[in-house]
């Protein structure tokens, strides 16, 4: 059975096209990731697809179950780590756990027992009686996910869980959301890290913009990218006389995009012979520090689809 089937589904804000007619299924058993840059519609697609926002037109169901008319049902088997974090700071971490318990009308013995479990998994057993205003920011993160898998849920929401964590405790998360997923849930999450799609993630949807531009597992994703070479050239391009040469780069048979940042550059060429020697005839006057060949990143494949970073 499918965890999640979603279809033509749009939700406009007076006229501003959040999320614009996207449609994807997620399996139940899966890590499923949303990738795509601030304001492409992640958040508000967790917001339609865990029942908080009604969509303008199309419909989705979790587990069968209608987003819009049966989200009583569907709230019980979904858990959900919001992007913006709901922890109380002067409670200690066991105190926050116990009161969102009550919030979920979960038995007393059932919360403890689900704190006895998962304390230690995300490595918080030794923080349990301490506020959690002294915690870390990967160490907040880990207790919201606690938190969110209470009530033991198939299927969870994750809304950009590492966005500002270090990356040492970003690859703690990624371990406790394999975890997770080992034991049977299903994950859904979103992120703007091309890294934590590629990582970790059985599929992905590249969303730009409120729609959906490529949906597949990483690899294959990357494999498409194969018959493009990408070439990194480390030069400065700073004057506008500087910058007249991106767009007589872009004249040259062969190139197909390219994207300037921060000293690099970075071009996606055909298998031209005497291309590259055209390039660097064309950059001569300019210091090329140093040039390779690269492999693509999920990062190479939006680019690719958008002529824009990420990040930008
Ligand atoms: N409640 C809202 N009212 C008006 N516009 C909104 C609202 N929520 C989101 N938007 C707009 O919808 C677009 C997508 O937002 P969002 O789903 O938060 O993107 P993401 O999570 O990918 O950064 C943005 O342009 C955002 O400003
Ligand atoms: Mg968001």
């Amino acid at each position: 059975m499918s965890a999640i089937v979603v279809e033509n589904l749009k939700k406009y804000f007076n006229g501003i096209k959040a999320v614009d007619g996207v449609s994807f299924e997620v399996e139940e058993g899966e890590i499923f990731a949303l990738l795509g840059p601030n304001g492409a519609g992640k958040t508000t697609t967790v917001r339609l697809l865990t029942c908080q926002i009604k969509p303008t037109e199309g419909k989705a169901s979790v587990f069968g179950y209608d987003i819009v008319k049966e989200g009583n049902k569907i709230r019980k088997l979904i858990g959900i780590v919001p992007q913006e974090r709901a922890l109380n700071e002067l409670l200690t971490a066991e105190q926050n756990l116990y009161f969102y318990g009550m919030l979920y009308d979960l038995p007393k013995r059932q919360i403890k027992r689900k704190i006895d479990e998962l304390l230690p998994i995300m490595g918080l057993e030794h923080r349990r009686k301490e506020l959690v205003k002294n915690f870390s920011g990967g160490m907040k993160q880990r207790l919201s996910i606690i938190l969110a898998l209470l009530h033991e849920p198939k299927l969870l929401f994750l809304d950009e869980p590492t966005t500002g964590l270090d990356p040492q405790a970003r690859r703690h998360i990624w371990k406790f959301i394999r975890e997770i997923n080992d034991k049977g849930t299903t994950v859904f999450l979103t992120t703007h890290y091309m890294e934590e799609a590629d990582n970790l993630c059985n599929r992905v949807a590249i969303i730009d913009n409120g729609k959906i531009i490529a949906l597949d597992k990483p690899s294959n994703l990357k494999r498409k990218l194969e018959r493009e070479k990408i070439v990194e050239i480390e030069v400065d391009i700073e004057t506008d006389a500087e910058k007249k040469l991106l767009e007589k780069l872009k004249g040259i048979e062969g190139i197909k995009h390219l994207n300037y940042s921060n000293g690099i550059l970075k071009l996606f060429v055909e298998d031209r012979k005497g291309l590259l020697l055209d390039v660097i005839k064309t950059l001569s006057e300019k210091n090329i520090k140093a040039m390779a060949t690269v492999e693509p990143t999920l990062e190479d494949v939006f680019i690719s689809l958008t002529g824009k970073r990420l990040r930008d």
